[in-house]
């Protein structure tokens, strides 16, 4: 009897104890919801009103000190970055899967300018990121790295739910998994270069974005698949991971992170869409951002002087949320989901794990520790000649493992895996 009644307390207690608990969220409330799709039409509206006082092409300060890497700068708003960064005097790294375009644009870009300066500085670098970025072999140079600018995404409109090679959902592999384990594969030049920023285009579509960390890939049915909740989930989870690893990194790393919105952009990210909405699409341009304008933000984030002092305050802060730059390159804030502290640590730890990281990994690359993934592959290629920065799969790639990278070898140009 006394058995019974115990166990029936502990049946009482739990129950009470489970209805205390606060039920795990499983999607944005409709208000949430509303007003994100509210601030994307605000934004689409009025994004060339609210940035009119903003100069076009946006003058920069001077960044011929400055080694910048623009992921996807083959086209759209990557490419625009790239040419004006290098334009502006800085050394410019094009990390592209297409390597035979960036080099058929360097060399475009380079006649134009002729005569009205000293040559253009850039490179290219192979990087795909829809390939494995897990397990395989990467490397850095030795080389300071002042700004790592994650441009590269996806949106697949209305397209069916898609896989990468490493069965994660395609948005989340590219507009997340991949610049984020680029980021802190890169924690150890962008400490050499400090102060330096991780900039990350991120996109007023993660307003209407939510993170399940533990069906990050959409696929335990709880919800339903469409590109707009992948994309928009991909893009909250950057932010998410972001916060956490602007937390993280202690001030006297110097390095900045920040995510920006470029604004509503015509660009080969609409490439999916229907045809009718394409033609919709061009019929807009008034409210749609030329090439100049819709590279500004990002361009802000990447060189005002005064982005560093705010990550700064913000990292002082309490609230885990990295520094948020709007179209019209205000500072701003994220989705309130983006503020949700308990899931961001959660994307967190799911993200370093997805990736293959250790969950330490920020604290050991700062302590200056390697993270060497044991199943990672050592190459027999000369280990001197080129830098992997990052997955490449092309079998010209030449992979060799971090360790060798940082302290033994001095590495003096590039990888060219095309
Ligand atoms: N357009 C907009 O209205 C808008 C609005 C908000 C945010 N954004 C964000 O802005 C960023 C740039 O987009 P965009 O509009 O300029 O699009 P875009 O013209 O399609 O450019 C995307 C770039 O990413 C590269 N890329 C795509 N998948 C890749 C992969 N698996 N591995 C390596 N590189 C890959 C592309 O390479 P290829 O040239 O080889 O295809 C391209 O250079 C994205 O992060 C996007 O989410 C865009």
């Amino acid at each position: 009897m006394a058995n019974e009644s115990e166990t029936k307390k502990k049946k009482n207690t739990s129950a009470s104890e489970e209805a205390k608990a606060p039920l795990k969220k499983e999607a944005l409330g409709w208000m949430e919801w509303l007003r994100g799709w509210f601030y994307l039409v605000y934004e689409m509206l009025f994004q060339r009103i609210l940035a009119s006082h903003l100069h076009n092409p946006m003058p920069l300060p001077p960044i011929n000190d400055l080694t910048c890497i623009v992921t996807g700068s083959t086209s759209g708003i990557g490419r625009e970055i790239a040419r004006q960064l290098a334009e502006a005097g800085a050394h410019v790294v094009m990390a592209v899967r297409s390597t035979n375009r960036a080099q058929e644009l360097i060399r475009k870009w380079q006649e134009d300018w002729s005569g009205k300066g000293l040559p253009l500085n850039i490179e290219v670098c192979c990087l795909s990121f829809q390939s494995s970025t897990k397990y395989e072999a990467w490397n850095v140079r030795m080389a300071p790295l002042h700004v790592l600018i994650n441009n590269a995404g996806i949106f697949s409109i209305g397209e069916p739910q898609k896989f990468s090679k490493d069965g994660y959902e395609e948005h989340m592999q590219v507009n997340h998994l991949a610049p984020a384990m680029l980021s802190i594969l890169l924690l150890p030049s962008l400490i050499r270069g400090s102060p330096s920023r991780i900039v990350n285009v991120n996109s007023t579509m993660h307003y209407v974005g939510f993170v399940d960390p533990e069906d990050m890939n959409v696929v335990s049915g709880k919800r339903k698949y469409t590109s707009v909740v992948g994309y928009g989930g991909s893009k909250l989870a950057q932010i998410m991971f972001s916060s956490v690893l602007h937390k993280r990194l202690p001030a006297e790393t110097g390095i900045s992170v920040v995510c920006n919105t470029p604004g509503i952009v015509l660009t080969n990210v609409a490439r999916d869409l229907p045809q009718y909405l394409q033609v919709g699409y061009r019929l807009i341009p008034y409210f749609i951002f030329n090439p100049e304008e819709r590279s500004r933000s990002t361009l802000f984030a990447a060189t005002d002087p005064q982005i560093s002092e705010y990550c700064e305050m913000l990292k002082a802060d309490d609230w885990p949320v990295c520094a948020y730059i709007s179209h019209d390159c205000r500072p701003t804030n994220a989705s309130e989901e983006a503020h949700n502290v308990e899931t961001s640590y959660k994307v967190w730890e799911k993200t370093l794990e997805l990736v293959g990281l250790p969950s330490d990994a920020v604290e050991r690359l700062i302590e200056g520790e390697e993270i060497i993934n044991p199943d990672m592959e050592i190459p027999s290629s000369n280990p001197s000649t080129c830098l992997l920065l990052s997955a490449c799969t092309g079998s010209d790639c030449i992979y060799y493992p971090h360790n060798l990278a940082f302290n033994k070898v001095v590495i003096p140009s590039i990888l060219l895996c095309s």
